[in-house]
């Protein structure tokens, strides 16, 4: 009976390894230890044994079910465990990285427009708006330009009607800032996007500009030279220099176009490395803006005489200075919101 405990005992480790499923492990559980198991069939012919005999046999069948209890137990468990692992198999895989939610970035132009106006600020410029869509009077006639005349031919734009267009610069709002404010001192930055019949790798259609003007007594082409230079050192870096150079707007006599130093060469015009620099082309100088003193005209427009007060205006374009900050050489890589690209700015 002890030989045929041992088989028992060795079948029934067999079995319940192949054991897939709970039920598999209930049907074994039944099979050996159930009141027609085959352990319990084998204990019923414990009567027929000698006294000696019944000892021996009576441990070796409690170490049997002992065995069959602890295999019930452990495959159970076993297969649990398994049927927990296959479940996270198919949903989850906890090594994975978590997924994050998407965040956005300020958009270049918007952080070089932010920082352009709040040196502005500082220097006690307050921000003005005007509208996009704007009457012949505000962004032509009243700068000087006058219809029909060759000066217009400067910026061609989109007509809305005879006497509508798109703004083609900021400086319109100059004059409603004047027309509202009425007295000097006015000193406001304008800010917005402007239009013009335009577009190559460094033109678009449609851009940013942000213009300065002060209006005040006295205000002198001297005061326009140290406001650039301030301003210029600012958004580039310290020791950036400013130089101007004649030029022509209907809007301001004299004018000019400021030039920096070249913030990559320092206006050396060539680099450490002996080569030329890509960014100035060799010429130490990078053509930042248009400026000059506010023309007697446009103060006559503007409800100011030009007796009384003088003033400076000056106007950037803002794409221009984002791509020289960022070394971005076509304009049209601003406005694909290609998130590739503008992932790129913190
Ligand atoms: N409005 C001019 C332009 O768009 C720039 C400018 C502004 C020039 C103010 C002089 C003074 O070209």
């Amino acid at each position: 009976m002890v030989g045929e405990l041992n088989t028992l005992k060795t079948e029934a480790e067999q079995s319940f390894q192949d054991a897939a499923t709970k039920d598999d492990v209930e049907k074994l559980r039944v099979g050996f230890l159930g009141k027609k198991g085959k352990l319990t069939s084998v204990l019923r012919g414990m009567g027929k044994l000698s006294k000696e005999d019944r000892p021996k046999v009576g441990s070796k069948a409690n170490e049997v079910r002992d065995l069959l209890e602890e295999l019930v137990k452990s495959n159970l468990l076993r297969i649990k465990e398994k049927e927990r692992a296959a479940e996270f198999e198919d949903r989850i895989d906890v090594t994975l990285p978590g997924r994050r939610r998407g965040y956005g970035r300020t958009h270049p132009l918007t952080r070089t427009a932010d920082d352009i106006l709040s040196v502005l600020s500082s220097l006690g410029f307050t921000l003005a708006e005007g509208p996009e869509i704007e009457h012949d009077f505000y962004n032509f006639e009243a700068l000087n330009m006058p219809a029909d005349h060759p000066a217009r031919d400067m910026q061609d734009t989109f007509y809305i009607n005879d006497d509508v267009v798109l703004r083609t610069h900021t400086s319109p709002v100059q004059i409603r800032a004047m027309l509202s404010l009425k007295k000097a001192p006015v000193r406001v930055a304008c800010f917005g996007r402007v239009y013009r019949n335009d577009h190559d790798v460094t033109h678009s259609p449609m851009f940013h500009q942000i213009e300065g003007l002060y209006v005040d007594k006295q205000v002198t082409f001297g005061d326009l030279k140290g406001t650039l230079q301030v301003f210029a050192e600012r958004i580039f870096r310290p020791g950036t220099k400013v130089r101007l150079r004649p030029s022509f707007f209907p809007f301001t006599e004299p004018s000019a176009e400021v030039d920096i130093t070249c913030f990559m060469c320092a206006g050396e015009g060539t680099l450490k490395t002996g080569d030329t620099c890509r960014i100035c082309k060799g010429t130490g100088w990078i053509e930042i803006m248009g400026a000059g003193m506010v023309d007697p005209e446009v103060f006559k427009h503007s409800g100011f005489d030009p007796d009384e007060v003088s003033g400076f205006a000056f106007g950037i374009g803002v794409e221009r200075v984002a791509m020289l900050r960022y070394g971005i050489s076509d304009i049209r890589l601003f406005f694909e919101n290609d998130q590739r690209f503008l992932h790129q700015f913190f």
